[in-house]
Order: C-alpha cells, then structure tokens, then sequence
C-alpha cells in the first residue's frame, strides 16, 4: 500500500511573513482532521528556515523548490542540499518543467541534483512532463522515458529507495487545463511499468507518483482515485489554506 503524498510548491510567492500567516491557516484547518497522506509544503529558500519552525507539532512537512549539484563552493546565489537539509527540509523539487524551460536545465544536470539531495537524505521529488506540441505529435511516451531514464541514469533501485516522481504535463502547469484522469493514469502506468523493467516490480510498486497540473479541490478527488496515482504536486491552488486543505480531503 502506497501513502498518498499531497505538496505544495509555492514557487515565488509568500514573504517571511505570508508565508506564517499561511502556514498557520494550514496547521489550524489540518489540526482536527485525520489524514490519510502525507503534508509536504515547498516554500522559498527565505522561509524555509521559520517554515520549519512554524510546522513544529503540526502535520506538515518541509521540502525545497530546487537544489545546487555540488556539495558547496564558489557558486554565488545558489543553496545546498546541506544547507537545506540544516533549514529542517526533508524534501527537494528537481527538474520542474519551470526550471527546465525558464533555467534551461537538461536530464544530465537534473541527474546530478537527485544524486546530490539523495547523498544528504533529502526526497527528491523528480518531475517530468511533456509540452503540447509533443502530446499532439503522439510523442509523449517517449519524451517522458527519456526523461525519467535520463535523470535516473547510474542509479541503483537501493540508492533510490526516497524517490518520489511527479508527472506534470507542461499545458497543464498554471493553465487551468487539467489532464483528465484517464489521460494522466495511463502516463502514470506507463511510468510505473517502464520502472518495473529498468528496476524491478517491487521497487516499481513501491514507487509514489504524484501528478501535478492545475490540480484543485474540484478535480483532485478524481484524479486521485486513479489506480497509479498516488498524489499531487500542486501549484496556485497550495496557496489558499482552503484549496488546498480541500485537496488534502480528497486524498
Ligand atoms: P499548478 O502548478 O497547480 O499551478 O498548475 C503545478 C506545479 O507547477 O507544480
């Protein structure tokens, strides 16, 4: 049995201050429920330390937006698995479709930040996604394989074990068009079975998948009734405590 995992990537949005207010709302409306999945909120490196903080005796966890590949050094503005880990976070975003188009990070540099988050005990929550322009031209398996092989390339199912994937379709991050759930099981299957041949079954069933995409309290139910989906990656609707509190329902 898969835990479902609900995060919240706040991208850059929330100050120190917004950012408790919202944590607070969110620990006082989860308080009382009883959860069946796990909490990971992602805010801004500048809040993540008081974001840790704040969480404390509450059913949330912290993760990262991003990481640097090296383990320290002269790289001016950039953040460390170490440092991270040092703020309380116990998972890391890699290789958003945001920081693959806008940043132009490629499968090789994404590889080297999943090694580098799993090396300091960080999650890495990996995602991967097609364009529009590939799903119209029927290549969606194929740009989704070669990115989840790429960005695992040299890994070993042990070295593994934290993994989580986030399959995002990049027409459905911030657009309001959501896969449909049979659209978004059928490349969670496929990522799941694709992981069962290059790992193992048991390994590959273990595997959480997150999807992710203008995920909200009116579609979550659905797409997290889907057999392969095992939770979301979610963008506009973790910043309002209600949205997301609803999605965490869902779940
Ligand atoms: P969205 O973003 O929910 O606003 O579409 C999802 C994401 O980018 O992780």
């Amino acid at each position: 049995m898969r835990t479902k995992l609900i995060a919240g990537n706040w991208k850059m949005n929330n100050d120190l201050n917004e950012s408790k207010v919202l944590i607070a709302k969110l620990a006082k409306s989860l308080k009382d429920l009883e959860l069946n999945c796990e909490v990971v909120i992602c805010p801004p490196y500048t809040s993540l330390s008081e974001s840790a903080t704040a969480i404390v005796g509450t059913k949330i966890k912290l993760g990262a937006q991003n990481l640097h590949q090296e383990e320290s050094g002269a790289y001016t503005g950039e953040v460390s698995a170490k440092m991270l880990l040092s703020t309380g976070c116990e998972y890391v975003i890699i290789g958003h479709s945001e920081r693959r188009t806008i940043f132009k990070e490629n499968d090789e540099l994404i590889n080297k930040k999943i090694d580098r988050a799993l090396k300091n005990n960080l999650k890495p929550i990996f995602c991967v996604g097609e364009l529009l322009e590939e799903r119209e031209n029927n290549i969606t398996e194929k740009v989704i394989e070669s990115q989840v092989l790429g960005g695992l390339n040299g890994f070993s199912e042990n070295e593994l074990a934290d993994l989580i994937i986030a399959y995002e379709p990049v027409w459905a991050i911030g657009t309001g068009k959501t896969a449909t759930p049979e659209q978004a099981e059928d490349v969670h299957k496929f990522i799941r079975d694709l992981l069962e041949k290059r790992f193992s079954k048991e390994f590959a069933e273990k595997l959480l998948i997150l999807y992710g995409g203008s995920v909200k309290p009116e579609n979550s139910k659905e797409l997290l009734s889907q057999k392969n989906i095992d939770g979301a990656l979610v963008g506009g609707a973790c910043l309002k405590a209600e949205s997301f509190v609803g999605i965490i329902q869902s779940a």
